[in-house]
C-alpha cells in the first residue's frame, strides 16, 4: 500500500514533469512563432528562447557586440525583444539619420526616459512636458551657455581641481594610486556645482547635499529603466532627495529675489533662468527653474565624469599621448617667443574627441525611442566603431584626426541647418560621429562638456604623469554596460606621479 509521504513524493514528481513540460511546450511555440510564422514584410528578427525576456541578457552584456553582431547578419534594420517589447533597430547613418531627425510624431522620447527621468529631474520640465516646451527649455539653458560665461567658467573649473587634489588625501605624496573613477565622478561634481550651477550651490556642496546627490541618483538604476515606480527602498529615498533639492534651488532663488541679489549674483544659470520667459511671455516658474537646474546637474555629471574617466584611464595607458598633451600645453602658455621648444606635432591632438568616440559615450542616453508600444533604437556608437568609417575602429588613436579624411567622417553631415526650437543646429545625424547626439533631442551641453573636461584634463596632465597598474601600456579595462552610462567599472584605478617641476 502507499504510504502518505510516498504519495506526496509522486504527486511532487508529476507536478515537476508537468511543469517541465509545460515549459518545453512554451519554448516551442515561442520558437515556431518566431520561425514559421514571420510575417515577410517585417523586418528580420534576432532569434530568442525565452519569451518576454527576449535578447536582453546577450543585448545587456555588450549592446556594440550585440548589434554589430546582428548588423552582419541582417543588415541596418532588424528588430529584437526586450522585456516584452519589440525593439527595431536602424542602424548606419541613415539610420541614425531616419531616427534622430524623425517627426515627433512618429518618434517620440518621453514615452521611454519619462518614468525613469520625471522622479529625478521633476515636473513640467524635460520629458514631463510637451515637446515644444522642452525645445523652449534647451534654448534657455542655450543663452545662459555663451562663450562669455564660457570663458569665466575656465578659472573656476581650474581652482576646483588643484583644490580637489590639495584637499584629497589619495593625492597626497610625490605618487599613488586613485580610483579614477571616484575621482572624476567627484571633480565634475565640484565643476559643474562651481561653473554652472553657481556659488550657492557649489558652497552647499557639502556632505548633505552630496548625500541628497547620491540619492537621487539612486534613481537612475537600470531597474528603474525596466520596472519603473516600483516600491523600492531606493525610490523612496530618491523621492525625498529630489523634495529637498529642488527647496534647496527655491531657497537659493527667493535668497537672490528677496535681497535684490540678482544684479550682483554672477551671471550664472540661474540668474539666466530667472531672466528667461516662455513664447507666451510667462517668465520661467521657479519650480521649473528648481528642476532644470536638478536636471543638468544630474543629466550632465554622469555623461562627463564616465567620458573623464576614460580620458584618463587611455591617457594612463597611452603615456606617450599624454606626454604630448602635456608639452602642447606647455607651448601653448608659454610666451610666443619661447615657442617651438615644446613638441608642435601635439597642437594637432584632440583628446576629447577619441574617447567619446571609441568608448561608448552615453549608449543608454541614446535613443531607445518610443513608437507607440514598439520602440526604435539607433546607436550611433555602431558607426563610430566601424571599420566602414574609421580604420582600427576600436583603437585609441587620437592622431586620426589629424587625417582629413577623419575630419570629413565629422563634417559629414555638413548638411541643412535646422532649427527644432532651441536654436539653429545641423540635422548632423548623417555622420557616422555623433557622441552629443542628433536632431531634437542634441545635447546642449557639449560646448561645456568640451570645456570643462579641457580644463579638468589639462590641469592633471600638467600636474602629474599617469600609468596603469602593472605599467601596461595600451590596455584599458571592459565597459561596464551593467551600468546606464557605459562607464568603467568601479573602481579603476591609475598610478601618479608629480611632475617634477612642481
Ligand atoms: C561628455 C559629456 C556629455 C555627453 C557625451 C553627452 C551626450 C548627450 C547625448 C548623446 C544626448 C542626446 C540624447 C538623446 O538623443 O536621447 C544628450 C542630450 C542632452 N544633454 Fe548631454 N552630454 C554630455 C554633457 C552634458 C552636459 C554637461 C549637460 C548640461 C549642461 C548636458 C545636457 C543635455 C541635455 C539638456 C540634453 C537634451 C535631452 C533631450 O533633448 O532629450 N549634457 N547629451
Amino acid at each position: 500500500m502507499i504510504t502518505p509521504a510516498e504519495f506526496q513524493q509522486a504527486s511532487a514528481s508529476r507536478h515537476a514533469i508537468c511543469g517541465l513540460l509545460g515549459l518545453v511546450a512554451l519554448l516551442l511555440i515561442n520558437a515556431c512563432r518566431q520561425t514559421l510564422f514571420r510575417s515577410k514584410t517585417e523586418p528580420p528578427s534576432v532569434f530568442h528562447w525565452i519569451p518576454y525576456v527576449g535578447s536582453a541578457v546577450s543585448y545587456g552584456m555588450d549592446p556594440v557586440a550585440f548589434f554589430h553582431k546582428y548588423r552582419a547578419k541582417y543588415g541596418d534594420v532588424f528588430t529584437f525583444t526586450l522585456f516584452g517589447r519589440k525593439m527595431t533597430c536602424y542602424l548606419g547613418v541613415e539610420g541614425n539619420d531616419f531616427i534622430l531627425n524623425g517627426k515627433h510624431q512618429d518618434v517620440n522620447a518621453e514615452e521611454i526616459y519619462g518614468p525613469l527621468t520625471i522622479p529625478v529631474f521633476g515636473s513640467d520640465v524635460v520629458y514631463d512636458c510637451p515637446n515644444s516646451k522642452l525645445m523652449e527649455q534647451k534654448r534657455f539653458v542655450k543663452f545662459g551657455l555663451t562663450q562669455t560665461a564660457l570663458e569665466a567658467h575656465v578659472p573656476l573649473i581650474e581652482n576646483e581641481v588643484l583644490d580637489y587634489v590639495k584637499l584629497t588625501s589619495e593625492w597626497k605624496g610625490a605618487s599613488g594610486v586613485v580610483d579614477i573613477t571616484r575621482a572624476m565622478s567627484e571633480i565634475t561634481l565640484f565643476t559643474a556645482a562651481r561653473s554652472l550651477q553657481g556659488k550657492e550651490v557649489r558652497q552647499k556642496l557639502t556632505a548633505d547635499f552630496a548625500k541628497l546627490y547620491h540619492d537621487l541618483d539612486l534613481g537612475f538604476s537600470p531597474i528603474n529603466f525596466l520596472f519603473p515606480g516600483l516600491p523600492l527602498p531606493r525610490n523612496r529615498r530618491r523621492d525625498a532627495a529630489h523634495v529637498k533639492m529642488r527647496a534647496v534651488y527655491l531657497d537659493i532663488i527667493e535668497e537672490r529675489r528677496e535681497n535684490n541679489l540678482e544684479s550682483d549674483a554672477e551671471h550664472d544659470m540661474i540668474w539666466n533662468l530667472m531672466h528667461c520667459s516662455y513664447k507666451n511671455g510667462e517668465p520661467v516658474p521657479d519650480k521649473e527653474i528648481a528642476h532644470m537646474m536638478i536636471t543638468l546637474l544630474m543629466g550632465g555629471q554622469h555623461s562627463s565624469s564616465s567620458a573623464g574617466s576614460w580620458i584618463l584611464l587611455r591617457l594612463a595607458a597611452h603615456p606617450n599621448i599624454a606626454e604630448e598633451l602635456f608639452q602642447e600645453q606647455i607651448w601653448t602658455s608659454s610666451p610666443p617667443e619661447q615657442r617651438g621648444q615644446g613638441n608642435s606635432s601635439s597642437t594637432r591632438l584632440h583628446p576629447l574627441h577619441s574617447p567619446q568616440s571609441e568608448e561608448p559615450p552615453s549608449h543608454c542616453r541614446n535613443p531607445l525611442r518610443g513608437r507607440r508600444r514598439q520602440g526604435a533604437a539607433v546607436l550611433p556608437m555602431v558607426t563610430s566603431t566601424s571599420e566602414e568609417y574609421f580604420r582600427d575602429a576600436r583603437s585609441w588613436n587620437p592622431h586620426r584626426w589629424d587625417e582629413p579624411r577623419h575630419n570629413a567622417v565629422e563634417e559629414a553631415a555638413g548638411e541643412a541647418v535646422v532649427d527644432y526650437g532651441y536654436g539653429a543646429t545641423t540635422s548632423g545625424a548623417r555622420s557616422p560621429y555623433l557622441p552629443f547626439g542628433a536632431g531634437r533631442h542634441r545635447c546642449i551641453g557639449e560646448k561645456f562638456a568640451y570645456l570643462n573636461l579641457g580644463v579638468i584634463v589639462g590641469t592633471l596632465v600638467r600636474n602629474f604623469k599617469f600609468s596603469t597598474m602593472d605599467g601596461k601600456e595600451g590596455v584599458v579595462p571592459p565597459t561596464d554596460h551593467t551600468s546606464m552610462f557605459a562607464r568603467p567599472p568601479q573602481p579603476s584605478s591609475i598610478r601618479w606621479a608629480r611632475r617634477e617641476y612642481n
